[in-house]
């Protein structure tokens, strides 16, 4: 069935997809998250394995099934999936960073189930902020020696354009892809822009898939010559 990708243009590569949101526990019970399905790093998990890659899955709490042929690592909290990234990562040629990572956790977990008191005081919440994992990956041996190519997602929600140019720059990233608005979380349609050093270019708007394969497609042609 995998017939999408002739010649295979990530033959011989290895390649590691964030997927999903993350989830910071406040107790046993309760904890902070947010909107992302997944489905885009899903479809180009499946993509990159259509195209010949070995590809690695690092998925936060998400309702999918994992991609025929791709090796799925479940995690919760960013701490959890910087650590398996930052394994994955480590003998991988790609990196590809579409989860919505929760920017801050709470600063302390409680053992128990935090229970009201009865007086109609509410807790007080403190956060820390999480790592960046595209970050730190990015900044890593491997990315800085050009043997892993970083790829980052970035949703906003107004100025994409100048917002994806500067978060590209920030991160020490070679292409940033931007969700091109409105949100949407969980829909089986997208439209993607393009960033990196030469410009910009749009993806127009089509299934996940579609565009998962194109993107992948786009990724392929950046990476070094020779190292498959
Ligand atoms: N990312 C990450 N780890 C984090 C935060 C973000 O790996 N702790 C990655 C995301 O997977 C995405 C890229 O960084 O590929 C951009 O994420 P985004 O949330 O848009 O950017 P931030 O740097 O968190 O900035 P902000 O949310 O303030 O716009
Ligand atoms: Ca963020």
């Amino acid at each position: 069935i995998v017939a999408q990708f002739q010649p295979k243009v990530l033959a011989g590569q290895q390649v590691v997809v964030t997927a999903g949101p993350t989830f910071e526990a406040l107790d046993p019970i309760r904890g902070i998250t947010n909107h992302s399905s997944g489905k885009m790093g899903f479809a180009i998990a499946r993509a990159a394995r259509e195209a010949g890659a070995e590809v690695t899955l690092v998925a936060g709490p998400v309702h999918l099934p994992t991609p025929r042929g791709v090796a799925r690592i479940d995690v919760q909290s960013a701490r959890e999936m910087l650590e398996a990234s930052q394994g994955a990562a480590q003998s991988a040629s790609v990196f590809i960073a579409t989860a919505a990572v929760a920017d801050w956790r709470p600063a302390s977990q409680s053992e128990q189930k935090i229970k009201k008191d009865g007086s109609g005081q509410v807790p007080v919440l403190h956060f820390v902020e999480n790592p960046d994992i595209l970050q730190s990956i990015a900044q890593g041996e491997r990315a800085r020696a050009g043997k892993l190519f970083c790829v980052g997602f970035a949703a906003e929600s107004e100025n994409l354009v100048a917002h994806a140019k500067a978060k590209r720059e920030r991160k020490g990233i070679p292409l940033l892809v931007g969700n091109i608005g409105p949100l949407t979380f969980g829909q089986d349609h997208n439209s993607l822009l393009l960033v990196d050093a030469h410009g910009v270019r749009e993806l127009p708007r089509a299934p996940k898939l579609a565009l998962a394969r194109e993107l992948v497609t786009e990724i392929a042609a950046r990476l070094p010559p020779g190292r498959a």
